[in-house]
């Protein structure tokens, strides 16, 4: 039998072929010390591209390129300038839209369909979302009591942004941290995880063609633990956004105490998926195999954790034991897979040393917990559901980034809400039931940045994303995620 594969499109297959330089200033170049890293393609665990490994000299550059940028002008340019170069940006993406689902699809082993539905749309969404905020950004008149003072404020752009971002995600989160920086008017180094560096590249290239003045936006893929902390601890970059793990997050907020520079971190995550006993078990288990396992479980919103009520915990499980069987897994970019392999050996190591932990401590796998037959490369793992699972137990408390389910049951809200918001974390909830008093009460409960009630996944640029507790600091889109990317002045002007 064949097995249809997206075959590659010219732009990529060139993109491809060369050695990756980074961006600076305007320019393609080389690592200063001429090394380089390889890209693995996560199906088989072959390399299929070079790129240039960022060192502290890099990053130094393209910080001082940035910072140029911001001071020739572009802090000062008309909002409108700034909102026409991201729309044409989003135009420009929306052309390459295939380069873009392969390349990440290639990079982080993603089913290509859910890059071209997702993350790519995603991508442009942000960009003309943005936009509308470049000439939106307003500062306020404050009625002050003292007489005859004239008090108002203005936001202005923070200065230079380093964003560090994962490898989920990889066009879609470059997009979600570039579009809010530069509407407000920054400039910035953008470092992309070392496992998916090439779609936030060709991204560069196609900045450039929009029109973007030199050095505005600057790219450096690199490790973490060199280019990613070189950028944190820089002197002379005013913010860091990060999304990333919880650990890194904390590292960065280490590094960022050198100079003070402003910090917003979008961390892990552990969501509880809550199941009420009126619920529609049919919707229900569709939607509890495609929140855990949508993206091979690697989301920091991925619904880990499905709190059933005692009464149809039996009926559900079972439910979404069979959904999570029947899952499609392949490489990203055979078409009919549903569910890809995870990004990288270390992902995969660290998963499985879930499934230990979880059979250890006395949980049970309904499903799942090995490697997919007939897929004997790459860095595949089976859908898997655990039951029999206490809130204790490592595996509902940290993050698992992988495609493993933990089902837990409650039995009455006094319950629930304690299991719901037990573990250190705080990103999203999902609640189903018909009750709709009981939804919005349990949601005024939820230590969650985000609530979805009937629903999973429902996302949109102006509605603002982040975490409570160890989730994070800030809100990223939305009003919130341009104004993050601002310092607020208060001017004084005494009419007397
Ligand atoms: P990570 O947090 O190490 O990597 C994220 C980004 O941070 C990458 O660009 C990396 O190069 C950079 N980085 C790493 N160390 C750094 C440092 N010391 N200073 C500055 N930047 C640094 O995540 P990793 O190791 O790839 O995955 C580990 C776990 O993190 C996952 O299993 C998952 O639990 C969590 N994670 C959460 C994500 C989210 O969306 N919230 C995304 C990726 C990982
Ligand atoms: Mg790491």
């Amino acid at each position: 039998m064949s097995i249809e594969v997206s075959p590659l499109v010219d732009n990529v297959k060139a993109f491809l072929a060369q050695p990756r330089p980074f961006l600076i200033d305007g320019k393609w170049i080389a690592a200063r010390s001429g090394a380089t890293f390889e890209s693995l393609d996560p199906a088989t665990g072959e390399v299929f591209a070079t790129v240039s490994d960022g060192g502290e000299k890099d990053i130094d550059a393209a910080v001082e390129s940035a910072r140029r940028a911001f001071d020739r002008g572009w802090a000062q340019a008309p909002g409108a300038e700034r909102a026409r170069l991201l729309n044409r940006l989003a135009d420009l993406i929306e052309a390459h839209a295939e380069e873009f689902a392969q390349l990440d699809s290639l990079d982080s082993g993603k089913p290509i369909s859910l890059a071209r539905l997702a993350d790519v749309p995603t991508a442009i969404g942000h960009f003309r979302y943005f936009s509308g905020w470049a000439t939106k950004l307003s500062g306020e008149t404050i009625p002050v009591s003292v007489p005859g003072f004239l008090n108002y404020t203005v936001r202005e752009p923070i200065g230079v942004v380093g964003l560090i971002i994962p490898w989920n995600f990889p066009v879609m989160f470059a997009a979600v941290k570039l579009a809010p920086a530069l509407c407000a008017g920054c400039t910035v180094v953008l470092k992309p995880a070392e496992q998916t560096p090439l779609s936030a590249l060709r991204l560069g290239e196609l900045i450039q063609e929009a029109g973007f003045p030199d050095g505005v936006v600057n790219i450096v893929p690199g490790s973490g633990e060199i280019a990613g902390a070189a950028l944190a601890s820089h002197p002379d970059v005013d913010k860091i956004a990060f999304t990333g793990s919880t650990e890194v997050g904390r590292k960065i907020i280490a590094a960022a105490a050198g100079n003070l520079k402003k910090v917003s971190l979008e961390l892990g995550g552990k969501a509880p998926n809550i199941v009420l006993p009126d619920a529609d078990l049919d919707v229900v288990a569709d939607a509890a195999a495609d929140a855990i396992f949508f993206n091979q479980g690697e989301a920091c919103c991925a619904g880990t954790r499905l709190l059933v009520h005692e009464s149809c915990r039996r009926e559900l499980v079972d439910e979404v034991a069979k959904r999570a069987s029947a899952i499609k897994v392949g490489p990203g970019l055979q078409s009919d897979t549903q569910m890809g392999p995870l990004v990288s050996q270390e992902q995969l190591d660290r998963v499985g040393g879930y499934l230990e932990s979880g059979l250890a401590q006395g949980a049970r796998i309904v499903t799942g917990g090995g490697r997919p037959a007939g897929l004997e490369r790459g860095y595949f793992l089976e859908p898997t559901v655990f039951e029999d699972v206490e809130a204790s137990m490592t595996i509902a408390q940290e993050e698992i980034f992988g495609p493993v389910l933990t089902v837990m049951s409650w039995h009455d809200i006094d319950d629930l809400v304690q299991k719901a918001n037990d573990t250190v974390y705080g990103l999203a909830a999902g609640i189903w039931t018909n009750d709709l008093k009981q939804a919005h009460a349990l949601a005024a409960r939820m230590k969650a940045g985000t609530v979805w009630i009937n629903c999973w996944n429902a996302f949109d640029p102006g509605s603002p994303w982040g975490g409570y507790r160890q989730s994070g600091w800030g809100r990223e889109t939305g009003r919130l995620g341009a104004e993050q990317y601002t310092e607020v002045k208060s001017v004084w002007v005494n009419m007397n």
